[in-house]
């Protein structure tokens, strides 16, 4: 397993916790500045380098945000889009398959439906390994690209109210985030789901010393306090029992009404995929930047390839 040396930059990311502030800081920083870099100077960046993309559960823009910025920075991708194209529907164990890729590739992109697979493939390769999904567990690059929507639109983090609604319970993303925000100063955050989808409480106990947290169920309550509302999508596919899901699908449906309800200028981000909790007439208004959010996806996910330990010539 790679570690973190002194002074250095990540070997693996796999948790958004083993990032400091200072970590997240020269992410944010990197990915304004490969923005801005010219065509020629990125093809160099990871020019002659093979990036392995193993994506064990589905995904759009996780899979094809890293796979346009291993090209951009002028490397090749090999992997698989669905496991079931993989020898894993053979039988074929992570680390057997982690250790073949260790062979082919130079670092190791994935997404599994288990939480903690990431960890487990950082420890049977010295390879860095990236966490594009672990479950219900993080999604430790997709909260580098929502603070970087909001660095965007802001100018900071520090000082901001959150309010983070929907699945809190096996939304990934909203974990990951939780642990990031904790390392800004002076973050509020409002939690809004249902009782059943309420943030696990040892994210809250990890984070409460650092963010001031308030629960509720009531989505419109502290909106105009609000400076974004991040949705998530309800995770059928995590839930045991469908007819749980039933009684929780439309919790949440965020129509240009609710907008109207935020504090001036407040912004409404979401992961992404969405199914009914924002209505499509939302996406024009003012406050609708999950678009611009999926497109910082590319230069986020360039940022980490360049810094990352042991990737670059
Ligand atoms: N936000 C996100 O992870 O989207 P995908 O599942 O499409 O990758």
């Amino acid at each position: 397993m790679s570690t973190k040396k002194p002074g250095k930059f990540l070997t693996d990311i796999v948790s958004i916790s083993d990032f400091s502030k200072k970590d997240i800081e020269l992410v944010l920083e990197k990915a304004a500045e490969l923005e801005k870099m010219p065509w020629q100077k990125k093809q160099k960046i990871l020019d002659g380098k093979v990036i392995a993309s193993l994506f064990f559960e589905p995904s759009t823009r996780t899979r094809l945000s890293f796979e346009t910025a291993i090209q951009n920075l002028g490397g090749r991708v090999i992997g698989f889009a669905d496991a079931g194209v993989s020898s894993y529907k053979k039988g074929e164990t992570l680390s057997d398959t982690i250790n073949i890729l260790d062979k082919y590739a130079d670092a190791i992109v994935m997404r599994h439906f288990i939480e903690g697979a990431a960890r487990r493939a950082a420890e049977v390769t010295n390879k860095p390994v990236i966490n594009a999904g672990d479950g219900a567990n993080q999604h430790p690059t997709q909260t580098l690209l929502d603070l970087y929507t909001m660095k965007k639109e802001f100018g900071k983090i520090s000082g901001l109210t959150i309010s983070i609604a929907g699945d809190l319970k096996y939304g990934r993303t909203v974990h990951s985030l939780m642990y990031a925000l904790a390392k800004f100063d002076n973050v509020k955050v409002y939690l809004i789901s249902p009782e059943s989808l309420k943030m696990p409480e040892h994210i809250i106990e990890d984070t409460k010393g650092k963010l001031k947290i308030f629960e509720t169920t009531k989505l419109e309550k502290y909106l105009p306090k609000t400076d974004v509302l991040y949705s998530t999508r309800i995770q059928k596919e995590r839930f045991p029992d469908e007819v749980e899901y039933e009684k929780v699908k439309n919790a949440y449906i965020i129509t240009t009404k609710v907008v109207a309800k935020g504090k001036k200028g407040m912004k409404l981000m979401h992961p992404l995929p969405r199914v009914n909790e924002i209505t499509t007439a939302v996406d024009k208004t003012d406050s609708a930047i999950y678009f611009e959010q999926a497109a910082n996806g590319v230069p986020v996910r360039e940022a980490l390839l360049t810094l990352l330990n042991g990737v670059k010539k």
